[in-house]
């Protein structure tokens, strides 16, 4: 039955097949402008906007709108989903271990594909060591319980540590070699910069089979650029495009997604709380689970599950260590 299932979906996916210069009106040159600004097959150019793309594919708006119209049919997209499609769809998520199975339960079994796992908490919490965590349990063979897959992280603090990426796959057994292979790391320099390497993580599908994508920190960078009231809607509207990029990237490529986040008292308020999120309910509305780490003794964090849409809020205890993220040992 669920053979039978696939082959029928695989029929209905002529998608992949068509090239963007079979789009009517895309010659070589427009389809040259489009790829250079990394809208290179039909289901990123069916699900981008009108001003998007005209603004960095350079096309003139109008055009770049009938562009999109005519992807959208090509590409089947923009249709009502049944709610059998959408099961169908969700049927295909998969989780992938945090290294903890207290933090794993907490969020029904690890972080999901087809989703925003944001993880957020003060200076030394353990976001970044969260993260290099997933990297290494992403590259792990499928019947070790990882996705057996490439990693894009993107770095805007310059926090990736190779060496941290050798303990723990040593940690586990694993070659730290083909590890270190299969994480691809951009730094970003600023905002505009990360947003763009979100939209170009989509180029990096085609030659290494991804399934995460880490962007750490996701909000540091539009903090310090965009200070002040005035500043805070720019901000907001660039945080919410770029996590959508983020969002649909790992919707298209059965993808977890997962981001760090900062708290504080906020720069744009005088009074709040300090325990906060940056970004507020622009982050709060696109990720799927908010994780809130704090501090606590000897290497423990404690995590709390925050909104989630289907999932009880909890906490869990974790471990963080030499060998990476683990469960607290039982005294
Ligand atoms: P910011 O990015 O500054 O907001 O913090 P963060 O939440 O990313 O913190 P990070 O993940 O970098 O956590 C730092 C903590 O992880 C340190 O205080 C250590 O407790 C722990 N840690 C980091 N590296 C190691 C390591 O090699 N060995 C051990 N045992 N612990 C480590
Ligand atoms: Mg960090």
């Amino acid at each position: 039955m669920a053979e039978r299932k696939k082959e029928e979906k695989e029929e209905k996916e002529p998608v992949k097949q068509l090239s963007i210069e079979d789009i009517p009106g895309v010659g070589e040159a427009t389809a040259e402008k489009l790829r250079e600004a990394g809208y290179d097959d039909m289901m990123t150019l069916a699900v981008a906007s009108p001003k998007d793309l005209a603004e960095v594919s350079g096309i003139a708006e109008g055009i770049a709108s009938k562009i999109i119209v005519a992807a959208r049919k090509m590409a089947d997209v923009g249709n009502f989903e049944t709610g059998e499609e959408i099961l169908e769809r969700r049927r295909e998520i998969s989780k992938l271990t945090t290294g903890s199975k207290a933090l794993d339960d907490l969020l029904g079994g690890g972080i999901e594909t087809q989703s925003i796992s944001e993880f957020y908490g003060e200076f030394g919490s353990g976001k970044t060591q969260i993260m290099h965590q997933l990297a290494v349990n992403a590259t792990t063979p499928v019947d070790k319980g990882g996705f057996g897959s490439h990693v894009l992280l993107i770095d805007t603090e310059n926090t990736f540590r190779p060496e941290r990426i050798v303990q723990m796959s040593k940690a586990k057994g694993i070659d730290p070699e083909e590890v270190l292979k299969s994480i691809h790391v951009a730094r970003a320099y600023n905002s505009h910069h990360q947003i763009l390497l979100g939209e170009k993580a989509a180029e990096m599908t085609k030659e290494f089979p991804i399934r995460l994508l880490l962007v750490d920190s996701l909000t540091a960078h539009f903090r310090s650029e965009y200070m002040g009231r005035g500043s805070l809607a720019e901000r907001q509207q660039l945080l919410n495009r770029h996590m959508h990029d983020l969002l649909r990237f790992g919707t298209i490529y059965n993808a977890a997604v997962a981001v760090t986040n900062q708290v504080s008292a906020r720069p744009d308020v005088f009074f709040g709380d300090p325990t906060a999120p940056i970004g507020g309910n622009i982050v709060g509305h696109t990720a799927t689970f908010r994780v809130y780490l704090r501090k606590s003794k000897a290497g423990k964090r404690i995590a709390r599950l925050v909104d989630s849409p289907y999932l009880p809020e909890g906490e869990a205890v974790i471990q963080v260590g030499e060998d990476g993220i683990s469960d607290v040992a039982p005294v």
